[in-house]
């Protein structure tokens, strides 16, 4: 009896630290297997960004749709094979997501330093904090010791990463179903102060939608025709698309939210008060993004001896 109780007990201190869900990362896993690994990504991503500013925003994309299907693990970086299908050519991110081989190129630099220790998660994980730091946005100490998935899911991919004509209800639901709050969503959403979007994600938008400041809509529609031109691009935000700082949040308190999904968290809904508050207070968007950053790395990280440490992030070893 005594031994039963004590049995139950120890699970639900274990299972307490499961659900935690990052009790097993840590930031210094690394610090005597790859010293320098930090150093490594920092150097790649400035290099990736000194190229093209835009990088930072496409490897931030990526990080965000690895996490949201089946947890930070890698899972977006595996290559579709005639054997194997992964989530490269899901509608979410084909023809869309890009930076793959800016994270291919820092793995090379990483395994030359400390072969077979590093998974392609950590490495995009890391890649992405230093990206937003390097279009001066804010730092976060990321958790680390993510393991590489062995799969990877299309389907997931194609039903649980949000589409831009979502409605609040949809998108708070689809975060609540990865354990972040609609708060997060709103936190998150700010990411989209940097990058560019394809006039077919936000033609709808420019075109029938009324909760849309007129002269914006206008400038939008000059280089997004009514049909065709479905990749031309357009800057997420207006003024400073290279640069990560709160204009977003003042773009949609303007009407000027590019895609149907960034405008509903500022439409007389729940999340009105917390983009005002965003809209004029950087430093706390930057406080609260960096929090909600760490939340978003540790969804379901594979750890202990689950998964893989991927020596070609494009292929299971
Ligand atoms: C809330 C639901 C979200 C929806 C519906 C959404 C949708 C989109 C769409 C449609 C694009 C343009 C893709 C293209 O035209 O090829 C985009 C771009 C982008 N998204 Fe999101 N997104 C969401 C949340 C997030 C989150 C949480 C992050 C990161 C934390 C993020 C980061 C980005 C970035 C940085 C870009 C620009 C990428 C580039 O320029 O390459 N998004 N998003
Ligand atoms: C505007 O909405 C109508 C009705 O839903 C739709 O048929 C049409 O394609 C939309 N126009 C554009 C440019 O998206
Ligand atoms: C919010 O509601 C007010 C009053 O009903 C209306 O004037 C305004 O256009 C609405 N704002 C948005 C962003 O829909």
């Amino acid at each position: 009896m005594a031994s039963k109780a004590h049995f139950v007990v120890v699970l639900s201190i274990l299972s307490l630290f499961a659900c935690s869900g990052n009790a097993q990362l840590s930031a210094n896993f690394y610090a005597t297997s790859c010293p320098n690994l930090q150093t490594i990504v920092r150097n790649g991503m400035r290099t990736a960004v000194t190229t093209e500013a835009r990088m930072g925003a496409s490897i931030l994309r990526l990080f965000f749709h690895d996490c949201f299907v089946n947890g930070c693990d890698g899972s977006i970086l595996l290559d579709d094979t005639a054997t194997f299908t992964g989530e490269k050519n899901a509608g979410p991110n084909q023809n869309s997501a890009r930076g793959f081989e800016v994270i291919d190129t820092i793995k090379t630099s990483v395994e030359a330093a400390c072969s077979g220790v590093v998974s392609c998660a950590d490495i995009l994980a890391l890649a992405t904090r230093d990206g937003v730091v390097l279009l001066g946005g804010p730092s976060w100490t990321v958790p680390l010791g993510r393991r590489d998935a062995r799969t990877a899911s299309q389907s997931a991919a194609n039903s649980q990463i949000p589409s831009p004509f979502s409605n609040l209800a949809t998108l708070t639901s689809m975060f609540a179903a990865k354990g972040l709050s609609a708060r997060d969503l709103t936190i998150l959403s700010g990411a989209h102060t940097i990058g560019q979007a394809q006039c077919q994600f936000f033609r709808n938008r420019i075109y029938n939608e009324t909760n849309i400041d007129a002269n914006f809509a206008a400038t939008r529609r000059a280089n997004c025709p009514a049909s065709g031109g479905n990749s031309n691009l357009a800057p997420l935000d207006t003024l400073t698309p290279t640069r990560f700082d709160n204009n977003y949040y003042r773009d949609l308190v303007a009407r000027r939210g590019l895609l149907h999904s960034d405008q509903v968290l500022f439409n007389n809904g729940s999340q009105d008060a917390l983009v005002r508050t965003y809209s004029t207070n950087g430093a706390t968007f930057f406080t609260d993004f960096a929090a909600a950053m760490v939340r978003l790395s540790s969804i379901s990280p594979l750890t202990g001896t689950n998964g893989e440490i991927r020596k070609n992030c494009r292929v299971v070893n």
